[in-house]
């Protein structure tokens, strides 16, 4: 009986939904009429405009809040909810107060945060060092990057989002906590120390076949504003120095125009974006690259098929589109006037496009070459370590807008430069500039600038 119903209710919707395909068919205009039949099946376009800002919103929701499913695997496998609410509230260790929160780098929407709560924490209400806050504040949705998934009032699992290492907040509030900046790197973020306070890391230390105390130190090596996208596929976790693998976040705007991405140039926006949501967030979607199919290369990728993952449901390939647009909407945010010497910064950029010749590579107005930007360490200065755990053993020409966003952390890959005048002493000596201090100096303004 259950079952006819079930038919007969499609029924129905079939035919209301043919209604109002004819209704919207007969009262288009005479052109749309003629290409309609074709594209009937098809959802009803609004014209590119409107479909252009219908993906930028979605694919923004999506970078925002979307876990992919990936819950399952920060939440009910490696149970980092408990961690955060401490053995007071039924998990484990101290649990992680808002203050701690804030100290590892997380930071705070204030716009999600309800008005009476923002009441209470400007009248020193809120006790910041209360475990029992940070649940309130994820179950508000203000967490930026962990979401809570709630049954009964309980926080069960926490996953994450693509926010949680390419957003940033204002400090419009307090420090930590603002108004979203989509896109600028948390280089306060401590994501490695986030993971290492996960109860359970099994997954991770049979994966990585390593004990549990040598995960920890490996994670602890990482330090704010790094992460390792490569270290699960191939298991490195320290460059020849002996310092950490781990790799800056970088900025995830001012990509449009430019053709590959990451610090190693994996490849498009839309394949990292596969890759990430599925290999390091672990969320339930479907991702193949053949090329981490490399034993020598990628040993765990190979006996852990991260290079073909497929998962019914998919949670992630509807995604990808909307975001992909999101992420190439996002501009690069433009220097504040006064954050850097002007009358510097021009002559600084008569240098970058004349006798420093960083345009070479860095070719205005994308700062990266259109078409293949691709170098090996050595044209460049540096050892090929990174460049080699990657497929195409190179380095990506960054595109150098928004700098000053970031200039916490340093610069390159893995941060070897703390500052930009490290940088542009590096390239002195290695392509024999012969840069005056004051050359140097202007080329930094100008940097500062972009
Ligand atoms: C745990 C931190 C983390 C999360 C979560 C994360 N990323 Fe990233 N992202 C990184 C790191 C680190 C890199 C650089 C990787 C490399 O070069 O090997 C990167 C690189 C990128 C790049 C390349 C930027 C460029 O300069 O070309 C884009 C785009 C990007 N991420 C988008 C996303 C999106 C979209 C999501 C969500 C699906 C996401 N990321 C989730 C850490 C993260
Ligand atoms: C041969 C090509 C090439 C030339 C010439 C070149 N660069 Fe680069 N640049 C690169 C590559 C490749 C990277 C990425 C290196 C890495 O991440 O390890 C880079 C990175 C940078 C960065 C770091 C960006 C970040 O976010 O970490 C800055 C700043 C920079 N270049 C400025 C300059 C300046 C200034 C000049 C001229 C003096 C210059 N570059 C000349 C290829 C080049």
């Amino acid at each position: 009986m259950k079952q006819r119903i079930g038919k007969a209710a499609i029924v129905v919707a079939l035919l209301l939904t043919g209604l109002i395909a004819y209704q919207q068919f007969t009262s288009s205009n005479a052109q749309e009429r003629i290409i309609r039949p074709v594209a009937a099946s098809m959802p009803q376009s609004a014209g590119p405009e409107q479909d252009a800002l219908q993906m930028i919103r979605e694919g923004r929701e999506t970078f925002r809040y979307d876990t992919f499913g990936d819950e399952e695997f920060w939440g009910k496998t490696l149970k980092l909810q408990l961690a955060i609410g401490g053995k007071d509230l039924g998990g484990v260790g101290p649990g992680v107060s808002p203050k701690t929160a804030l100290e590892v780098g997380l930071k705070v929407d204030m716009d999600n945060l309800p008005a009476d709560l923002v009441q209470k924490i400007q009248a020193g209400q809120v006790d910041l060092n209360d475990p029992a806050n940070t649940i309130f504040l994820l179950q508000s949705n203000a967490v930026i990057g962990v979401k809570s998934f709630t049954r009964d009032g309980v926080v069960k699992a926490v996953g994450i989002t693509c926010a949680l290492c390419h957003s940033t907040v204002d400090n419009a509030f307090a420090p930590g906590i603002g108004h979203r900046r989509d896109g600028w790197p948390n280089r306060d973020l401590d994501v490695g120390k986030i993971i290492s306070l996960a109860p359970e890391v099994k997954p991770l230390t049979d994966r990585l076949g390593v004990s549990e105390a040598d995960l920890k130190k490996v994670l602890l090596s990482w330090g704010p504003g790094k992460f390792d996208a490569e270290l699960l596929h191939d298991g490195k976790a320290t460059r020849p120095d002996g310092k950490a693998a781990a790799t800056l976040l970088p900025a995830a705007f001012g990509l449009s125009g430019v053709n590959l991405h990451t610090y190693t140039g994996w490849g498009s926006v839309t394949h990292w974006n596969g890759y990430v949501a599925n290999t390091q967030m672990r969320g339930k979607g479907t991702f193949f690259d053949p090329r981490l199919n490399d034993e020598k290369k990628f040993p765990l990728a190979v006996k852990a098929k991260d290079w073909n993952i497929r998962n019914d449901p998919d949670l992630v390939t509807s995604k990808l589109p909307a975001l992909h647009f999101y992420q190439l909407s996002i501009v690069a945010p433009k220097a504040p006037a006064g954050s850097f010497d002007s009358a510097a910064a021009s002559r600084g950029q008569g240098l970058f496009n004349g006798n420093a010749d960083c345009k070479r590579c860095h070719v205005p107005p994308l700062f990266t070459e259109p078409g293949w930007p691709m170098h090996s360490g050595s044209e460049i200065g540096i050892d090929d370590f990174q460049a080699k755990r990657s497929p195409d053993e190179r380095y990506r020409t960054t595109p150098l807008r928004g700098l000053w966003t970031h200039m916490k952390g340093g610069f390159y890959h893995d941060g070897r430069f703390a500052t930009l005048k490290d940088v542009v002493e590096h390239y002195n000596a290695h392509f024999k500039l012969k840069l005056t201090d004051a050359g140097v100096n202007d080329l930094v303004e100008y940097l500062k600038s972009l």
